[in-house]
């Protein structure tokens, strides 16, 4: 057997040694942190992915050792391999930035910047890179994209102004599931995620597809509405399952199970166990919104710089509380419990019990 042969690539300055056939972009996120460039279409556990958003763009300021010429263009990440001393510049070009904040705008042309009422906000990439890279203001001068309203099936919300044709669904579709339904129809412009007539999407592992959606185009319907992800307690749980790894992150208001998700690396793919990808099924996605169908094993470390992260503390001492103390021993007044006052969000309606989305009609009926 041939030996394995490792070359070494300098990223923004940072040296790392990697397996022959290494893509920048995997190379780079073996440093990780800013180095690493932001990934819309590829997604490593997906076979084929990358190659289409453009958002991993960097410079080969060296191409090798043998030939050192810099590459003319800058290329994608997820799809350009390594070669022994290659020199590779991310957040050091300004080439790559003025490229990122170009790629971002072009992302955004068609969006239709629902950020407040998307159920992806907090968790979505795209947010992510418009904050670092977007403009506040934009030059097109079109309408935006629309398109006809279609139902691909009872779980999976489909929004294609939001969807940036990333193919990374249609990759679940063809490798997890056995028959695939859906997929990029027309071209140009005219490009949508669609099924073919009607057909619903009810495979078991199809829910997958949700958790791949680098935006919000395809949401989960079962939690669509009932929160903002960052109001929302992710715990680490699993069950027995026979036909996925039961692992799973759960999204809590109390206890309430919300929303169920595999659980995420800290480039947003779903994590792998003992060499397999965690994928999980539909009956533990959408069947198992009880605390008792779960074994807890304790809250979920989010690491990446979203909003998602607010709130969600992990290893930290609870600060002394000191307000007694200053008022010579008193207790602070309740000016106003908000739950006599209003009833949105009263905590004894069950979010995850109600079907569709919640409205003040929720509340109402359970006071009339
Ligand atoms: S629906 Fe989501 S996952 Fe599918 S192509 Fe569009 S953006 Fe990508
Ligand atoms: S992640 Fe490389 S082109 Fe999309």
């Amino acid at each position: 057997m041939s030996e394995q042969q490792f070359f070494k690539v300098t990223i923004d300055n940072i040296t790392v040694e990697v397996p022959a056939g290494t893509t920048v972009l995997m190379a780079a996120r073996m440093i990780g942190g800013d180095v690493t460039p932001p990934a819309m279409c590829f997604y490593s556990k997906l076979q084929g992915s990358g190659g289409k958003c453009r958002t991993c763009l960097v410079e080969v300021s060296k191409g090798s050792e043998k030939d050192p010429r810099p590459m003319p263009k800058l290329v994608a990440s997820c799809r350009t391999t390594v070669m022994d001393g290659m020199e590779v510049k991310n957040i050091t070009s300004e080439k790559v930035v003025d490229a990122r904040a170009g790629v971002t705008e072009f992302l955004l042309l068609n969006h239709p910047l629902d950020c407040p009422i998307c159920d992806q906000a907090g968790e979505c990439h795209l947010q992510d890179l418009g904050y670092e890279h977007g403009k506040a203001g934009t030059r097109y001068e079109f309408s935006r994209r629309t398109f006809d309203k279609e139902d691909i099936g009872p779980y999976i919300q489909l929004h294609m102004t939001r969807c940036i044709l990333c193919y990374r669904c249609t990759y679940v579709a063809s490798q997890l599931t056995d028959n695939r339904v859906h997929g990029v129809l027309d071209r140009g412009d005219h490009a949508e995620i669609s099924t073919y007539i009607s057909k619903a999407i009810d495979n078991d592992f199809s829910g997958n597809m949700i958790d791949v959606c680098p935006v919000g185009a395809l949401t989960d319907k079962t939690f669509r509405f009932k929160n903002r992800v960052w109001f929302t307690k992710p715990v680490e749980a699993h069950r027995d399952c026979d036909k996925c790894c039961g692992k799973v992150t759960l999204w809590n208001r109390g206890d309430e199970v919300l929303r169920v998700t595999a659980r995420k690396d800290e480039w947003g793919e779903v994590k792998s166990y003992d060499g397999k990808t965690g994928w999980i099924c539909n009956t533990c996605r959408f069947d198992k919104k009880d605390l008792k169908d779960w074994t807890i094993e304790g809250p979920s470390r989010i690491a990446r710089h979203s909003v998602i992260s607010a709130n969600h503390y992990l290893d930290t001492v609870k600060p002394k509380e000191t307000i007694q103390e200053v008022m010579g021993g008193r207790q602070p007044k309740l000016l106003m419990d908000i739950h006599k006052v209003s009833d949105v969000n009263d905590p004894s309606v069950d979010l995850s019990r109600i079907a569709g989305p919640a409205t003040g009609a929720t509340f109402e009926k359970k006071n009339s």
